[in-house]
């Protein structure tokens, strides 16, 4: 396996946020597992930045409808699949890299009651275990920096889309290069593989066969949510500290706290991408 790939799966095996958190803040809410609802689990189960607004950013740009095939890429925990399916109605598989958060999504989902028509299943992006042609969207939210490959992903979306399909997905940018120490800390911190500006992530989804549609630019919004999601982090931690519980490592917290920084300085950020299989 590339060791892009183990530090990956790696970073979300200790990543804390997972199905076991979750259950246990909704067992101490409700003092019950059963009949829980796709809503009661929303405020805990994404894990991208905006929350439920984004996924109705990328439905939006996607297009999404009632009965269509959307898969989403890197589906971490899966609460973005079944938002969409819950919401729009839409038939959602995730292709997931990381073991513990396919076991957890599945948890979830059939907590939820969405089994019928959500399901998460373990794969990589770069070789998607979907037929082509299969899919009428293909969505992902802020996991391609983990991907070493991303014109590999893209080919992949493009392959399982239908003519007419549409691609919308979140990721981090660099609007300026790394400095070598910081590159390395947010490999060695956050599993960050090579990051691109706005405009050659632009050329990346043309080449793979797209007409983009749409470019959004979303590092102010990304800076102030940055900055209550470290608190969040730094809260967990002490939580997860006190109980004795694994949960994240300290080379997470600390290119954290200088992912905040330079997000906070324009040299890394955030983008939202959208395309049509063809032309729109
Ligand atoms: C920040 S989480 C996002 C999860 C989900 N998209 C969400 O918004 O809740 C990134 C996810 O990407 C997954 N991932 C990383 N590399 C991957 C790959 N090559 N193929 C599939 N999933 C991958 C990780 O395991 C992790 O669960």
């Amino acid at each position: 396996m590339p060791t892009e790939i183990r530090s990956a799966i790696d970073f979300y095996e200790r990543h804390p946020i997972s199905a076991d958190i979750i259950k246990a803040k909704l067992l101490a809410a409700r003092g019950t597992l059963t009949g829980i609802t796709p809503d009661e689990l929303f405020p805990h189960d994404q894990d991208h930045y905006g929350g439920l607004d984004a996924n109705d950013a990328l439905a939006q740009r996607a297009q999404i409808k009632a009965g269509m095939r959307v898969a989403d890429f890197c589906a971490g925990l899966g609460g973005p699949a079944r938002y969409l399916s819950a919401r729009y109605g839409a038939d959602v598989t995730g292709i997931e890299l990381t073991p513990a958060r396919v076991r957890g999504a599945a948890e979830l989902t059939a907590l939820a009651g969405l089994n019928d028509r959500v399901r998460i299943i373990e794969g990589n992006v770069m070789a998607v275990p979907l037929d082509d042609e299969s899919v009428d969207v293909v969505v992902s939210q802020e996991a391609f920096l983990h991907v070493p490959d991303k014109p590999k992903a893209l080919t992949e979306a493009h392959r399982i889309l239908k003519s007419g399909g549409r691609l919308a997905f979140t990721d981090w940018v660099a609007h300026r290069p790394l400095g070598k120490d910081d590159a390395e800390l947010m490999w060695a911190g956050m599993a960050a593989t090579n990051l691109y500006d706005i405009p050659a992530y632009t050329t990346l989804i043309e080449a793979a066969g797209f007409t983009v549609t749409s470019v959004d630019d979303l590092t102010a919004d990304w800076a102030e949510i940055l900055k209550v999601r470290l608190a969040m982090y730094q809260t967990l931690r002490g939580e997860t500290l006190a109980a004795g519980t694994v949960s994240g490592h300290d080379a997470f917290y600390e290119s954290y706290v200088r992912f905040v920084e330079l997000v906070s300085d324009g040299a890394l950020g955030g983008a939202r991408f959208a395309g049509v299989k063809g032309v729109s």
